[in-house]
């Protein structure tokens, strides 16, 4: 049997408040929450999840970096990072990997500024709008990016 999918999943700033945090936009789970709903789908779906969270851009830089060689994809939520950062967009291109960007809230219909993503460029798909389910369309859509690798 062959190892099983390795998918990082990272957080950016803020999503530590998930339940308290403006949870008419973000709704009531907290994110202890979703890793754990995030788990069990992923335990169903046998891939191995590492689910991390930073409030520093630097660690999320760092982790990203690490992916390369490590994991087989990358899940991000980069959060107000998003809108901002080009190192990240930057550190995901040279992990050569899959991306899942994913956001709870539907961006295009905020803020202006949050309409914009950087991160986007770098991201083979985005999830944006569906909540906390969200998490675990990303982990389905990253199970379907990397089949075709593990069966080659
Ligand atoms: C967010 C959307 C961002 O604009 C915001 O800064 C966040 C969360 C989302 O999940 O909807 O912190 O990424």
């Amino acid at each position: 049997m062959s190892d099983p999918v390795r998918i990082l999943v990272l957080n950016g700033p803020n999503l530590n408040m998930l339940g308290v945090r403006e949870p008419e936009i973000y709704g009531s789970k907290s994110l202890d929450d979703i890793r754990a709903d995030c788990d069990s789908h992923a335990a169903t779906a046998g891939v191995a999840l590492d689910f991390r969270q930073s409030n520093s851009e630097s660690d999320l830089i760092d982790w990203i970096q690490q992916a390369r060689g490590t994991a087989d994809g990358i899940i991000i939520n980069p959060a107000a990072f998003t809108h901002t950062s080009v190192a990240i967009l930057d550190a995901l291109v040279l992990t050569e990997l899959p991306v899942v960007e994913i956001h709870i809230s539907n961006i295009f219909r905020r803020e202006s500024f949050r309409q914009h993503s950087y991160v986007s460029a770098g991201a083979t798909g985005i999830i944006s709008g569906f909540g906390a389910h969200g998490y675990l369309l990303a982990i389905d859509a990253m199970v379907e990016l990397t089949a075709s690798n593990k069966d080659a």
